[in-house]
Order: structure tokens, then C-alpha cells, then sequence
């Protein structure tokens, strides 16, 4: 048990013994068996499996454009999406001994076609929260078809079929004849990693992008800065990361204009910035009168006060103001001005809960992100029935790790088990997995990440009756047996063995 810093977002407890490793989960273990589902991971809404199957080849499939396709060949999204899941599809035959090699026969499926069926397939444009996810794949021999509203579906679609794909006792790659329809349950699914206590190389950022995709997450909340560090570059104002710099955001948006998910770009905390505030020249008082419009142009949300508390200036200002030494009105003040900033910027805005709590006003479009796990559905009735849109992730800081089979407790969330109307829960628009950075960097933020966010992915994800956990496991299991064989380093759920080891460094 330890005292919880509350400034923090990141919820850190300072446990005496410095540790925060919780011991004894109270979650069973479970052991693998099969599903009716085979490995499908989030479950889609609507899935019939039979049991008739068909063979595969690599020499012999491939992903093509169906001829009534608003996307052709110039949808370059599309086109490296194809080839990204033919390798996916037929990851590992080539440094495995093959079984019987089957014949092109009748059993086979030669040809995944995709269909994307709006005038507007969406290829040139970023995903939004309001973007049409959804597809359907009807899978039979000789072609499966895939079609969608919007490439985002299709891209979806193309992670179903490549997850129907199993392997039969010779080792040939197989397929059952399926019909799936599916959607999200929730426009918002997102996954927060915090590059400001640790640094982060890009490619660890990147394969992690790609895992998202693989679980259908859509939004990628980066936590770029905070008090410890300044990693982001700045073009109006250079100096602010003058000793840390960071070029490659441009190379993140870039790679998630090719993935079904759209960014949040960050928020700071109240004390954020003031190190590299301290270093900087800027009046004491900047905050209050600086350029903010044109800092918003790229920064989007501005830094907060200097060294608050010992700058006398400060003081001076919340005598003025009646604050006392309330530094909650000093806060409050600060975020209101920022807001109504942002407000003419025509941006929408996400806060964090204590901003709502400490009675700032707000824009009606306000999103109100829940992450104190004193009593979050009290909370989440609270914020929607002030009419606020809102996102959970009190039960979802993957930071806190535990032995056992935590996944279960994540899985076992339901975001909107909170006393309120149904209007009410309609503001509800999905959650996040927080992974904060204090003890993650490149060494172990993957395996700590994965497949415990998972279990997030399908709650999002899949219907809300979709609750066994032993399925759950039995599906989960070779999901995260998968990401393996595509080289992403998820940890075990449990004493288990895969066919395909992660080899290590
Ligand atoms: C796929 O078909 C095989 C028989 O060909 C059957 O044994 C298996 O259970 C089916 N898989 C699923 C997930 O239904
Ligand atoms: C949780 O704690 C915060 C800060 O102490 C407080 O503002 C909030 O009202 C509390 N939430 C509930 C549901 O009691
Ligand atoms: C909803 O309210 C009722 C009565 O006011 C209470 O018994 C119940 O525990 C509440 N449910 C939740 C999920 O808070």
C-alpha cells in the first residue's frame, strides 16, 4: 500500500521499500484449449466458422482490388497493406520443413478480392474517430471477399483474414470457410505510451504501432512530454527543445497515415515544461501574454506557468487574483485561458478528469479523460451527466504490473457499469491502456505491453456480451503466439509452449 502522488497522471505509488510489484493476482490460471473461434483476437461482432476447410499456398494467393473497388492500384495504402499481410499470411513456412505440399485443387482459396464500396474510399485522408471501421469477409473457395465503406475496414478486414489463417497437422496453411460482419463497439481505442521519462527509439514506437493495428486499437496517445524531459521540436519556437531534440514526428504521422489509427498528440501535466522553461530567457510571466495562437499551430497545447511556486511574480499574481495559496485556482485559471485558446483554434480538446472536477469550464465537446481509480464509475456518471463526452482508463494502467494472470482483470472491465441513463452512456466513447514511462523504456516496453493490452482491445472492440474469460484465454493464447512469429517480443500468459519461439537478441 503506498501514498499516491497525486499530481502525477502516471498514478505512481512510492511504496517504502521502493518497489511496486504487486504481489498474488487474484485471477485463476487458466490452461489453452481450443476455441470455436479459432484465434480470432478482438472476437468480431458477427463470426460463423464452419468446418469445412481449404488449403492455402503461398505460390498460389494473392490480395487483389475487386474490379467494382473505389480504390485501385493508385491506393498505395491498400497496395502495401496486401503485401504487409501476404507475409503475415504465410509468416514462417520458409525456415520450416513443409508437410505434403498440397495441389492447386478445388479446395483451395487462390484470391483474397477487396471491396471498398463508398464513392470515398478515404485512401489519401487520415482516420478519424468518426470513420467508418467497419468491413465483411466472406471467406470460400476459389476467392474470399472482403468488402468496406472505407479503406480503415479493409485494413481491419485484412487482419481478420490473416488471423482465420492456421496451420494443419502437415504444417500446410488452412483456412475454415467463414462469413464474418463486424464493427467496434467504441469509436475511441487507445493505447498511451510516454516517451518523456525514458527515451523511446522510433522503432520501438513503430512496431508498436503495428501491434495496435494487429488488436485493432485506433488512437495513439502520445505522451511526448512532462516535467522530466522536452523531447518534441518545436518549429515556432526552437528553443523550447533546444537540449533534447526529437525530429521524428514527422516520421510517426507519416507510418500512422498507413495504419487504421489517428494520433492524440500529447498533454503535459501542470508542472511540464518548467525545467526547460528554467533554462530558456522568457519573461516569468510569458505565459500569460505569449503568442500562444501561433504556438498552437504546432504544439497545440501551450506550456504551463514556470517554476510556480518559488517565482515571486506568481505569488504576486494569486494574491491579486484572491488564489490564497491555492495553487488548485492557480491551475484551474491557467487550464480555463488554455482552453478558451484552443477553443478559437476550431480544435477539439481532451482533458484530464480534474480539470472537470476543479469546475473549469468547459467547451460542450469537451472529451473527459477518466484515470483516478478512487471510484471511476462514479466519475464516469458524474462527467456524463454533466453532458461530457468520456474515455476510461482508471482500470487499464498496464504500468502496474502484478504477477499472474492480470489480463483477466483488464478483461473483466465494463466502461459502462455506471450508474446513468442511456444518453448517458452514449457519451461514453471508448478507453485507453496507459503504459506510463517511470520504469519502461525499449527493453521491456513491448513484452510489458503485450498481450496484457489485448484483453483492453477486445473490451473496446467486441460486443459487450463477449465476456468468457476461458475463451477469451484460449483465443488469446495463440494471438499472442502470433505476434510472436511476427517478431513482436509479447510476453507469456502462462507456462504454455509456441510453435514458433521468439528467438531473443
Ligand atoms: C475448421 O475446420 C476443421 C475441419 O476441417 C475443424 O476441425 C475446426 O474445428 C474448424 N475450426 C473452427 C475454428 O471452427
Ligand atoms: C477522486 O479523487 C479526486 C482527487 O482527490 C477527487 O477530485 C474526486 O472527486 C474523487 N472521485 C470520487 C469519485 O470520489
Ligand atoms: C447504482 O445505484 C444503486 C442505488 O442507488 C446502487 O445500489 C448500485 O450499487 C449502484 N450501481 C453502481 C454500478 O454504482
Amino acid at each position: 500500500v503506498g501514498r499516491e502522488r497525486t499530481g502525477s497522471k502516471s498514478r505512481l505509488f512510492e511504496v517504502n521499500d521502493g518497489s511496486r510489484l504487486v504481489i498474488g493476482s487474484q485471477e485463476p490460471e487458466l490452461v489453452a484449449g481450443p476455441s470455436q473461434y479459432g484465434s480470432l483476437w478482438p472476437l468480431p461482432q458477427k463470426v460463423h466458422i464452419s468446418d469445412v476447410s481449404f488449403k492455402l499456398s503461398s505460390s498460389n494467393f494473392q490480395i487483389t482490388d475487386a474490379k467494382e473497388s473505389s480504390a485501385g492500384p493508385s491506393c498505395n495504402l491498400l497496395q502495401s497493406a496486401y503485401r504487409r499481410y501476404y507475409e503475415y499470411v504465410f509468416v514462417g513456412p520458409k525456415n520450416q520443413k513443409r508437410g505434403r505440399d498440397q495441389p492447386a485443387g478445388p479446395s483451395e482459396v487462390t484470391e483474397l478480392q477487396v471491396w471498398i464500396t463508398s464513392p470515398d474510399s478515404d485512401c489519401d485522408s487520415f482516420p478519424t474517430e468518426s470513420s467508418d471501421e467497419s468491413y465483411e469477409l466472406s471467406v470460400d473457395q476459389p476467392v474470399a471477399v472482403l468488402k468496406a465503406p472505407k479503406v480503415w475496414g479493409a485494413l481491419h478486414g485484412l487482419e481478420t483474414f490473416s488471423q482465420l489463417v492456421y496451420e494443419d497437422e502437415f504444417g500446410a496453411k488452412t483456412i475454415n470457410s467463414t462469413v464474418i460482419s463486424d464493427f467496434p463497439r467504441f469509436a475511441h481505442r487507445g493505447v498511451l505510451l510516454d516517451s518523456s521519462r525514458h527515451f523511446i527509439p522510433v522503432k520501438v514506437i513503430l512496431a508498436n504501432l503495428e501491434t495496435m493495428a494487429m488488436n485493432k486499437f485506433n488512437i495513439f496517445h502520445w505522451h511526448i512530454v512532462d516535467d522530466s524531459s522536452f523531447p518534441y521540436l518545436s518549429q515556432t519556437f526552437p528553443q523550447l527543445s533546444e537540449k533534447v531534440r526529437n525530429r521524428d514526428g514527422y516520421r510517426i504521422r507519416y507510418f500512422l497515415r498507413y495504419r487504421p489509427n489517428s494520433i492524440v498528440p500529447t498533454e503535459h501535466r501542470f508542472t511540464s515544461f518548467e525545467t526547460v522553461l528554467l533554462l530558456t530567457k522568457w519573461p516569468d510571466l510569458w505565459w500569460f501574454f505569449p503568442p500562444f495562437k501561433q504556438m498552437l499551430a504546432d504544439v497545440t497545447f501551450p506550456p504551463p506557468p514556470p517554476n510556480r511556486k518559488s517565482n515571486p511574480d506568481i505569488q504576486k499574481f494569486m494574491e491579486q487574483q484572491g488564489f490564497g495559496q491555492d495553487f488548485t485556482k492557480l491551475e484551474s485559471f491557467y487550464i480555463q485561458r488554455l482552453l478558451d485558446i484552443v477553443t478559437t483554434t476550431q480544435k477539439g480538446y481532451m482533458i484530464w478528469q480534474e480539470v472537470f472536477d476543479n469546475g473549469v469550464k468547459l467547451k460542450p465537446d469537451t472529451v473527459v479523460h477518466v484515470w483516478m481509480d478512487n471510484g471511476s464509475d462514479k466519475e464516469m456518471a458524474k462527467v456524463t451527466a454533466g453532458g461530457y463526452t468520456t474515455i476510461l482508463s482508471a482500470p487499464w494502467y498496464l504500468d502496474y504490473i502484478s504477477i499472474g494472470q492480470d489480463w483477466q482483470k483488464y478483461y473483466k472491465v465494463e466502461p459502462l457499469n455506471f450508474n446513468g441513463t442511456d444518453d448517458q452512456k452514449k457519451l461514453v466513447i471508448g478507453g485507453e491502456a496507459c503504459l506510463w514511462g517511470e520504469f519502461v523504456d525499449a527493453t521491456n516496453l513491448t513484452p510489458r505491453l503485450w498481450p496484457r493490452a489485448c484483453a483492453v482491445a477486445e473490451r473496446l472492440w467486441s460486443a459487450k456480451e463477449v465476456t468468457d474469460t476461458n475463451d477469451a484465454f484460449n483465443r488469446l493464447a495463440v494471438h499472442r503466439c502470433r505476434l510472436v512469429e511476427r517478431g513482436i517480443p509479447a510476453q507469456p500468459l502462462y507456462t504454455s509452449y509456441c510453435p514458433r519461439e521468439y528467438k531473443g537478441i
